[in-house]
């Protein structure tokens, strides 16, 4: 053993102390450098998603995707792409319990050789809100109350439900975290999806839109909510766990990438906003092409400087994707590499292991805390003639980034558009395909949440609000919670424009 300067240590159980019984002296520097780096030790959880387990793998396309995509790492189904995966709770602190009832994050890090592409995604196909200014509400309507720091890691709370009643747009995405979705019962059998809509852009600049969906070859498996409650006592770790030992045996995790399409002139061809975050494209109407499969064959070496410290970012991405104007995706697009300058201290983790593309990078950037290259030269700008190597910006045709020259117009204007309004038909369309069994579950759960929460006229709110996604799920909710069906319904702020879906609402969800 030696400290961090290389000095070999003689002894690591005594401190230095003047006499047997005497004072510890300020000299041990082998004591001060152990004690500070210990003390040093702990770096902010993340502000979501605290709460994560990941392991290595590798990506492989089945066929080339060329037609529609110049993204490297989709062109040849011989070429494995290394990935590192983080799943994770969403509310939860680091120290919670696995089996909550909850999304789950699963995000990828592909690293390609054009750079890495990440693609950060969940296990439900659409999100609470539709713009990302409203993220820090939701999240601190869910995160514990700050008054009192509870509920610990759970949407019984009265601020979660009194967002949910007062943002109407969190229906569908409440519909599918009150089923068993939300308490899946392997990481090994979820489905991820990448909510979003993104671009496809291939090598004529032709570009389609494209949702990311991961498919568990093993199926989706849930728990009953009853053994996830039992788990979250007897074996907080059941999932990480779960996806370790199968690892560990060789029983390796695959997870197939589909994506759904569609051209870019169908754009206004549905009776939703392909751009809304709360919709999902029903797969009867955009069917889901199977492109490769994701195999995890790999733990970790070490879960903080693996599991902690990668950085995932939904702006990481490679030539062949793009964005989408989501107003969702467009503020992730800030809020990641924001938060991980304080989470991961400075500007520089790009440059930690988990993070460093596995292709030479090379730009004008130095300094700042952490930096760990050494960078070698005079010359640290654009344009010069003093250095021959001057790292010059790659064009389109050396296969450099050009982002999708899409037309954009408009009035500067703080609104949402009018596309955006509906909030309850993919509610119902949720409800009404699923079985017996899984209604009484997410009756059940219902109950169970909003039972939970301390004030009645929030309790009264949830039951007027889910009658316009179901009355027979809104009777039983009320039943359970102790309201009445639809007492004050008409000062409710509800407004129920709900123009049915194409499909009737019944078209089948995601499988
Ligand atoms: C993590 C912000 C919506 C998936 C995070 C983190 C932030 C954040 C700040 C912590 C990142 C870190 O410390 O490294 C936001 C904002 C959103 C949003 C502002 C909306 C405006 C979403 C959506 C999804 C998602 C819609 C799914 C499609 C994730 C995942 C992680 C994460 C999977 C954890 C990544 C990891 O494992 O390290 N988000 N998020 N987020 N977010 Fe979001």
């Amino acid at each position: 053993m030696t400290t961090n300067q290389g000095v070999k240590v003689s002894e690591d159980e005594h401190s230095l102390k003047a006499g047997s019984r005497g004072p510890t002296l300020m000299e041990d520097f082998h004591f001060r450098e152990k004690m500070t780096h210990f003390d040093h030790e702990r770096i902010p959880e993340r502000v979501v998603h605290a709460r994560g387990f990941g392991a290595h793998g590798f990506f492989q396309p089945y066929e080339s995707m060329a037609e529609y995509t110049r993204a490297g790492f989709l062109q040849d189904p011989n070429v494995k792409t290394p990935v590192f995966v983080r799943f994770s709770t969403v509310a939860g602190s680091k120290g919670s319990a696995d089996s909550v009832r909850d999304a789950r994050g699963f995000a990828v890090k592909f690293y390609t050789e054009e750079g890495n592409y990440d693609l950060v995604g969940n296990n439900i196909p659409v999100f609470f809100i539709q713009d990302a200014i409203k993220f820090p509400d939701l999240v601190h309507s869910f995160k514990p109350e700050p008054h009192n720091e509870m509920p610990q890691a759970s949407t019984a709370h009265d601020t979660f439900w009194d967002f949910a009643a007062n943002n109407q747009e969190s229906a569908h995405m409440i519909m599918w975290t009150m089923s068993d979705r939300a308490v899946p019962r392997s990481l090994r059998m979820m489905e991820g999806f990448g909510v979003h809509t993104f671009r496809f852009v291939n090598e004529q600049g032709r570009a389609r839109f494209v949702k990311f969906h991961w498919k568990p070859v093993l199926g989706v498996h849930s728990l009953v909510f009853e053994e996830a409650l039992t788990l979250a006592g007897k074996d907080p770790d059941y999932h990480r766990k779960d996806l370790w030992e199968a690892i560990e045996r060789g029983d390796f995790p695959e997870f197939e990438l589909g994506v759904q399409m569609i051209d870019e002139e169908e754009e206004f061809n549905f009776d939703f906003d392909i751009l809304d975050p709360t919709k999902i494209w029903p797969e009867e109407v955009v069917p889901v092409k199977k492109i490769g499969k994701m195999t995890l064959n790999r733990n970790q070496d070490n879960v903080f400087a693996e599991t902690e410290q990668v950085a995932f970012h939904p702006g990481n991405v490679v030539p062949g994707i793009d964005f989408s104007n989501d107003p969702l995706l467009q503020g992730r697009l800030f809020s990641y590499t924001d938060t991980q300058l304080i989470r991961l201290g400075g500007p520089n983790f790009h440059e930690l292991p988990i993070n460093r593309p596995v292709c030479p990078f090379h730009n004008n950037q130095y300094d700042g805390y952490n930096r760990m290259t050494i960078n070698k030269g005079q010359v640290a700008y654009h344009k010069n003639s003093l250095q021959n190597n001057d790292p010059r910006p790659a064009t389109e045709e050396e296969g450099g980034y050009v982002h999708y020259q899409e037309k954009v117009e408009g009035r500067k204007i703080r609104a949402r558009s009018d596309s955006f309004k509906d909030h309850f038909s993919q509610a119902k369309l949720f409800w009404n395909s699923m079985t017996e069994p899984e209604k009484m579950h997410i009756i059940g759960a219902f109950q169970f949440e909003v039972g939970r929460v301390k004030s009645k006229d929030v309790r009264q709110q949830v039951v007027n609000m889910f009658s316009h996604v179901d009355t027979y799920l809104a009777e039983q909710i009320a039943k359970g919670v102790g309201v009445s069906m639809l007492e004050n319904a008409e000062e409710s702020k509800v407004t129920a424009s709900s123009p049915a879906l194409s499909q009737e609402n019944t078209a089948k969800m995601p499988q």
